[in-house]
């Protein structure tokens, strides 16, 4: 995700703001920009739509920029395109101000309509400018009470950093859901969204935490509370090297960005829920639109595809309009019946995979209307979609997606709800009650994640196995090929995935004494059924780990057939696979490094594929 980096101190601060935005770099990003105060007490400011490389050039090095204090930032696009207008720092517009930010101003457009009409003009369509503006228009000479009011002003989530011409020497960094770390050095201090920033300068940091802001001077660090009132420094000493700090300390991306899953989930719903109400902004159709849809079809490959599979489920029994989902690589040529009767919905991570994108115009070709749900902001998907909803996902490293995965389920489930709503499926009450239970869902990922230990223990049975079966029903079906999938891509077992139901159809012989079977039963209408089938595997030698809801009422039997119960926390049966694809992200994780495998990049296996 984004990246922000403050100094001040003795030195020029332009070549350590560059060098922290290079650090910072891995993290993906798609625009970069910094301000430095100069001598003259003047905001100096660079920008460039692209890579720091750029930044390098415009500022000849930072030998452009003079000035012993300055912010920098790395931009992940989410409000407005990843262009040189958009870049951050924002300043006011008087020059007065410069500010970074990482996160979402939630209520920014109440915020900038009040300041247009104060005569206001705003240079990009980023909500962060708001801030900028807001700053200079409540300066009355004190930079700190000047921040204090704006931040009691906005909602959302942010990590900001804040520079003053009138006041040079002197940076605000606010934290709020998004990280800020402090850096304590001798003539200087610096902080940054990510420590890989801070380790070259110095090693003893402050973490500050959700609602603190810091006022960060050459020489003193103050912390205060939201309240205003002054917090003592908790310091803490990193011994972590540069390159294991860029994995947030993890060994692999993979699990770096498994962790992630709770905040990712929540980037791509809280923002879109408002007063007890689903409000998606960014998105254009309207009631009349959805009445003239007769069906939905899903398109996608790989990962994206299992979660248009498991969304297939929630949109059905919200919305009840018929769904179909199919791979992108198929539908393309499958001449399809698609018209303008349908709404297609496009599911992808990097929105630039080829056979998406192929699949996305030759449906609209047929007149569909179509949705988007995609990660990267302005990528290729999200230019020829009528409406985008983005995931908000984050920058993901790892070649298996994890974040990437669980957010489309987020935003599918959230567009279910949506659309049930408009199309009067859901009345108040139940509206309500669904909405509380889609808020629940970040925590429920977190908790899901405790399931670590249990899934590193477990790899040890699945590590030499020649075949892994993954079963489930319903959603438990389409999960179960996701689970199959990432434990075959980057574990190279074998493993399939079939309907609880269909493998005594198929390939039932080839469970025989010790093959492992994962069974996913979720669903407190199946489990009776999900225990037959395991029954029915254990017959013939199966060892058999089960993902089962905690506490769900009658999975004792499924406990007590099943070798290994892996609890996982009890949601609605249409979402659960939100918290249930967790321990199987974690089984094929653990499995893949106990066979020494390179988990971040799986051999033969692309990020983002762009040829056919
Ligand atoms: C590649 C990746 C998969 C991903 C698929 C679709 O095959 O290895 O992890 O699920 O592409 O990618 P997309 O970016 O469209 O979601």
């Amino acid at each position: 995700m984004c990246g922000i980096i403050g100094f001040t101190g003795l030195k020029q601060a332009s070549p350590i703001i560059l060098e922290g935005l290079s650090r910072m770099e891995y993290r993906g990003y798609d625009s970069a920009g910094m301000a430095v105060i100069s001598p003259q007490n003047r905001m100096q400011l660079a920008k460039v739509s692209g890579k720091v490389a750029g930044l390098y050039e415009k500022t000849d090095n930072g030998a452009a920029f003079p000035g012993v204090c300055g912010i920098g930032h790395t931009r992940w696009a989410t409000h407005g395109a990843p262009t040189e207008a958009n870049a951050h720092p924002h300043v006011s517009m008087h020059g007065q101000f410069a500010v970074a930010h990482n996160g979402i101003i939630e209520n920014f457009v109440p915020l900038k309509e009040e300041l247009l009409a104060k005569g206001y003009t705003f240079q990009s369509q980023t909500d962060t400018e708001v801030v900028a503006q807001m700053l200079e228009d409540c300066y009355e000479g004190d930079f700190q009470k000047a921040v204090e009011t704006v931040l009691s002003r906005i909602e959302g989530s942010y990590g900001f950093a804040i520079l003053c011409a009138d006041d040079p020497g002197t940076i605000f960094a606010v934290k709020k859901n998004s990280p800020i770390i402090l850096g304590l050095g001798e003539g200087f201090n610096l902080f940054a969204s990510d420590v890989t920033a801070l380790v070259e300068h110095t090693r003893e940091v402050v973490y500050m935490e959700d609602g603190q802001y810091a006022k960060v001077t050459p020489d003193s660090v103050e912390l205060f509370a939201e309240d205003g009132s002054p917090l003592p420094l908790k310091v803490s000493h990193v011994s972590l090297s540069v390159a294991a700090a860029e994995k947030g300390g993890y060994e692999h991306f993979m699990m770096k960005e498994m962790m992630e899953q709770p905040e990712a989930v929540g980037r791509a719903l809280s923002p879109r829920i408002k007063g007890g109400e689903i409000v998606l902004d960014d998105f254009r159709l309207t009631k009349e639109d959805f009445n003239k849809f007769t069906k939905i079809v899903i398109t996608a490959c790989g990962s994206a595809y299992y979660a248009g599979l498991a969304g297939k489920y929630a949109i059905e029994k919200f919305c009840r309009i018929p769904v179909d989902v199919q791979l992108a690589s198929e539908l393309r040529y499958a001449d399809p019946f698609i018209d303008e009767h349908c709404l297609l919905i496009v599911l992808s991570q990097s929105g630039e995979t080829l056979d998406t994108i192929a699949a996305l115009k030759e449906c609209k070709a047929r007149g569909a209307t179509v949705l988007a749900i995609v990660n990267v902001v302005e990528s290729a998907i999200t230019k020829l979609a009528d409406s985008v909803l983005y995931t908000w996902a984050g920058p993901e490293v790892a070649v298996a997606t994890t974040k990437g995965y669980t957010t489309q389920l987020a935003v599918l489930y959230l567009f279910a709800v949506y659309a049930a709503r408009v199309l009067g499926r859901l009345d108040a009450e139940q509206y309500a009650s669904v909405i509380r239970e889609l808020q629940a869902l970040p925590e429920a990922v977190r908790n899901a994640l405790k399931t670590d230990c249990d899934m590193s223990n477990l790899a040890q049975y699945f590590k030499d196995a020649q075949h892994v079966f993954y079963l489930g029903r319903n959603t438990d079906s389409a999960l179960a090929m996701e689970g199959a999938l990432k434990f075959k891509e980057i574990s190279y077992i074998h493993a399939e995935a079939y309907a609880s139901g269909e493998l005594k159809h198929g390939t039932i012989a080839l469970i025989e004494e010790g093959t492992p079977v994962v069974a996913v039963c979720t669903n407190p209408a199946l489990l009776e059924k999900s225990l037959s089938n395991i029954i029915e595997v254990k017959a013939r030698g199966a060892v058999v780990t089960a993902v089962v809801p905690e506490g769900l009422p009658g999975s004792e039997a499924i406990e007590g057939y099943a070798d290994h119960c892996i609890k996982v926390p009890a949601l609605r049966d249409v979402f659960a696979s939100i918290a249930a694809v967790v321990p199987l992200q974690l089984l094929a994780y653990h499995t893949a490094k106990l066979r020494g495998c390179s988990i971040d990049k799986p051999k033969n296996l692309a990020k983002s594929v762009t040829v056919e």
